[in-house]
């Protein structure tokens, strides 16, 4: 088939442009690179640097001629959607919906949506199914959300057939460890510099720590164009880590002694989050094949090939 990957230099899209040129499909990339970066996109994919509010995105859509779109770009990080959700509902949900118009236009690709467990807010239940309610605590899982809505309504005016992906907290190699990074990849950077890991609260909070390439697999068994033409699956292991478990699973792959420090809680923080997967498993028959020690073994081996001397410490 022919993809189109948005955010193809980003973390995530990176590895499912992998995987689909590994799997002999035609894949085209459009990023800005705002977060994403150039080598991250693999040889083979055809590449545009451009943004989703680029006047010219539908002609290079229609130019591609995708039979699917996997949806990745984004703004992605919740504090800057509190700074300035203006940008961030720009970016998110006006560069997603010319994204649709552009579909649209080109003839209704199908779309795999990249959404996140942001939009069900604090958790009633663990772990969330797909049917708990949707009450996003800021504009970035809003946005997601937003987007969700747009598609639903693309698929009842248009026909557009399209599959939601909500991922829990995605980690591995290539993921952004400065910032708001992920907390996987800012232990798995400190770890391989012989940093302490900064836990913040009593780390007794939990999340659903699901490996990256799993969650590629997950987008390219999404594309199947026998699945139902509108479908909202949650991407995670159902499992809860705590941020202790995990300290402790990064220190035992570090190799090395690594002392932990605690700090005052991060105001807003929900205390636990997992995302149930039983949807995924008997409709896209994904399953989470990446344990914990595995996956982050991985990761850490590429923080280590990547922490370079004469790289600035965080
Ligand atoms: N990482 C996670 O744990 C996680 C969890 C839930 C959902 N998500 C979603 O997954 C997707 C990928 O996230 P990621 O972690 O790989 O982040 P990332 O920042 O590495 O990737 C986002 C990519 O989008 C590009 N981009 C941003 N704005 C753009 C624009 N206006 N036009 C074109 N390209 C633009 C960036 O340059 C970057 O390459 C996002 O939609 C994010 O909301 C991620």
């Amino acid at each position: 088939m022919r993809a189109l990957v948005t955010g193809g230099a980003g973390f995530i899209g990176s590895h499912i442009v992998a995987k689909l040129l590994a799997e002999g499909h035609r894949v085209a990339v459009v990023d800005d690179l705002s977060t994403g970066k150039r080598e991250n996109v693999p040889a083979g994919a055809q590449f545009y640097r451009m943004s989703l509010l680029d006047p010219e995105l539908p002609d290079v859509v229609q130019q591609i001629e995708p039979d699917v779109v996997f949806h990745q770009a984004a703004q992605v990080k919740v504090s800057y959607s509190l700074a300035d959700p203006v940008q961030d509902a720009r970016i998110n949900i006006e560069g997603s919906l010319r994204l649709l118009e552009a579909c649209r236009k080109a003839g209704l690709p199908k779309v795999v949506y990249a959404s996140s467990a942001a939009v069900y807010g604090e958790p009633q239940t663990v772990p969330l199914p797909e049917d708990h309610p949707l009450a996003p605590l800021s504009p970035y899982g809003l946005s997601k959300l937003t987007v969700e809505r747009y598609l639903a309504i693309y698929h009842s005016l248009y026909g557009l057939r399209y599959a939601v992906l909500r991922y829990a907290n995605v980690y591995g190699p290539r993921q952004d460890s400065s910032g708001e990074g992920g907390v996987v990849a800012i232990f798995a950077d400190r770890a391989v510099r012989g940093k302490p890991l900064v836990i913040y609260g009593d780390g007794s909070q939990t999340r659903d720590f699901v490996y990256v390439e799993d969650v590629a697999t997950a987008n390219l068994l999404a594309a199947n164009p026998d699945l139902p033409g509108e479908l909202v699956v949650n991407i995670g292991t159902g499992r809860e880590i705590s941020v202790n478990e995990l300290a402790r699973a990064v220190a035992a792959q570090a190799g090395h002694e690594l002392p932990f420090v605690y700090e005052a809680p991060r105001a807003g923080e929900i205390r636990r989050s997992s995302l149930a997967n039983g949807r995924a498993i008997s409709v896209l028959g994904w399953y989470p094949a990446t344990d914990l020690a595995e996956g982050l073994g991985k990761t850490l081996a590429w923080y280590r090939a990547h922490a370079l001397p004469g790289i600035p410490e965080k």
